[in-house]
């Protein structure tokens, strides 16, 4: 990572390892200070403990060696030995001063970039013809915001959408469009409720013996690239890409077409995945399907788990499109890191996919894959969230629902806006709500779908996070207006505790980017956020603006409203959601 020189954790860590240096020897400047935000004082050093064992000394003898060796001169207020051994650091007013005034006059708020790393990220993957149901929202979004933060931190990310595109039910699904017509309103279905669409095809598919068996052929003709077949499967594609457009649109998903890497995009590589897992001994013969069985993974009676890579008939399946993929990820857009933003339902398969490609000299081990895998969304029932006819729901209706609602407060809270601009706010509010409400739970849990809490204007909201943006825009709007706007370079100084404690809270921000970029959770960036718009309230009721006299004063603490609004938006931009100018 290069340099963030605002954060504390960072400056203290340097601080302290060339200290341990001097006092131990150079083979510890590596060792880590382990420094942690403390309610005592700032920050604790809690290093002693380890050292000493390394050392062969008393965690206390340890620590008074490293206080004697430390300097943290303008830093910290000088220190004692604490407890079995701690190093209580209090920052001094100076250093959060200067580090404050250094974060606002960076234009990246403290987010030092990366050593860049090509990162694919397979995220949302709904499937053609088919409606996409609130498992894919919550991949979407989850898989958007960590694109955007990686990006961000300066990683060249490069989006697959791993639509399902392809399979057997094409034949159907052709056949069915065959019978309408391209331009028809049934095909117009797969643009604006693909469900219904699906069902017709498959509620013939069932009922008649002739069009099943139209539809199987119609499969053949297909996986043997007839040309008619081909541009008829292209239309249906084409259908559906215009759906997903609608809702990525809907939902301020930066997923273009650009992204899509389809199941179908690996149709030419799946024979020759079979037959180099066969000639390197990976895959054998089992009841007419050939297989790998790669080590580890059992199954109930315990025997070795297999995974198909080529069915009895001969047809390719899911796990061979994804053995294609790693390999292509690997060898064609040079991944170093490959994330799966998938449903945690899918953990053993992937699994398996990359115990395979492990083996097969295809995923090197180097490369990490992880899989960051995607909770359920529950009712309120707590089972998986249907329509009360126990139909999977519509996305669309529901992202239409939550605009709806979002509509309604912003009607009460601010009846003196257009009727515009109270659909635009809605609009961010509405989604942004969904989104958030996602976001801040961690992604592998389990969350109920409850819009009444998601758009509460309390709580670890977006709504909160949005009006606190817009409180604060206001009150620099009103200050602009009477003319006594902090200057560009006004000095931020701490008049009291509340902004000392929003300024290290702001400090923060750099780093606990890096560390959703690291662990790949966004719920943390959430928490964050909602720490720092509270932070912000408990200042604005210590630190008056408007009504200060001391025209520095005033300034400082314009300058600190300036830069909570422009963490706090950055920061939801980085999840995907807007702040509306005003609410
Ligand atoms: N299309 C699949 C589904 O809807 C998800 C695909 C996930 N990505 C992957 N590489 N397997 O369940």
């Amino acid at each position: 990572m290069l340099d963030a020189m605002t954060a504390p954790e960072q400056v203290l860590t340097a601080r302290f390892q060339s200290a341990f240096a001097r006092a131990f020897g150079e083979e510890f400047a590596g060792a880590d200070p382990i420094i942690r935000p403390s309610q005592f004082a700032d920050f604790q050093c809690n290093a002693a403990m380890g050292l000493a064992k390394r050392l062969g000394q008393s965690p206390r003898q340890v620590a008074a060696q490293i206080l004697e060796a430390v300097d943290l001169d303008g830093i910290a207020e000088p220190m004692e030995v604490s407890g079995p051994g701690f190093l209580n650091i209090k920052l001094t007013a100076n250093w959060i001063e200067s580090a404050a005034n250094e974060l606002a006059a960076d234009a990246l708020l403290g987010v030092a970039k990366e050593e860049p790393l090509t990162v694919p990220i397979d995220y949302s993957a709904p499937n053609v013809a088919k409606e996409m149901h609130v498992g894919h929202l919550r991949t979407t979004v989850v898989g958007d915001a960590l694109a955007r933060t990686l990006e961000h931190l300066g990683h060249n990310v490069i989006r697959q959408n791993h639509i399902g595109d392809w399979g057997t039910p094409f034949g159907m699904l052709i056949e069915h469009l065959l019978e309408f017509g391209t331009d028809s309103e049934a095909a117009d279905l797969l643009r604006t409720n693909p469900n219904e669409f699906y069902q017709a095809a498959r509620a013939k598919f069932d009922a008649s013996e002739d069009f099943a068996d139209r539809a199987r052929a119609r499969v053949v003709l297909l996986q043997g690239g007839d040309a008619e077949t081909l541009e008829l499967w292209g239309r249906i594609r084409d259908l559906s890409k215009d759906y997903f457009r609608r809702i990525y649109a809907l939902l301020n998903v930066t997923l273009t077409d650009d992204d899509l890497a389809g199941e179908s995009t690996y149709n030419e590589a799946l024979p020759k995945v079979c037959s180099d897992l066969e000639a390197a001994g990976l895959a054998r013969e089992s009841d007419g399907a050939l297989c790998t069985f790669p080590e580890g993974f059992k199954g109930r009676d315990d025997k070795p788990l297999p995974l198909i890579v080529r069915k009895s008939g001969g047809g390719y399946g899911y796990a061979t499109t994804d053995l294609a993929a790693v390999r292509y990820r690997v060898s064609e857009l040079h991944a170093n890191r490959i994330i799966y933003v998938i449903g945690a339902p899918q953990e053993i398969h992937l699994a398996m996919v990359f115990a395979t490609a492990r083996d097969a000299g295809w995923l090197p081990a180097e490369v990490e894959p992880v899989h960051v895998k995607i909770g359920n969304v529950l009712g309120e029932d707590g089972k998986i969230l249907r329509t009360r006819s126990g139909a999977p729901l519509r996305l669309m209706s529901l992202l239409q629902e939550a605009v709806a609602h979002a509509r309604r407060v912003v009607d009460e809270l601010r009846p003196d806006l257009s009727e515009e601009e109270r659909d635009a706010v809605a609009q961010d509010v509405g989604i942004g709500a969904v989104k958030y409400a996602d976001l801040s739970t961690s992604h592998d849990a389990e969350y109920v779908f409850d819009l009444e809490r998601m758009l509460a204007l309390q709580g670890n909201t977006a709504p909160y996070l949005q009006y606190a943006v817009a409180r604060i825009r206001s009150i620099l709007r009103k200050a602009d207006a009477a003319g006594i706007a902090a200057p560009a370079d006004a000095q931020i100084r701490l008049s009291n505790d509340a902004e000392r404690a929003l300024a290290l809270q702001l400090l923060q921000f750099g780093p606990t980017v890096a560390q959703v970029g690291q662990l790949l959770e966004p719920h943390r960036l959430c928490a964050y956020l909602f720490q720092t718009a509270q932070a912000f309230t408990a200042f604005y009721e210590a630190s008056p603006i408007m009504k200060e006299a001391d025209e520095s004063v005033r300034a400082s603490r314009l300058a600190l409203a300036r830069l909570t609004e422009r963490v706090l938006v950055q920061g939801l931009a980085l999840l995907g959601v807007n702040a509306p100018q005003q609410m």
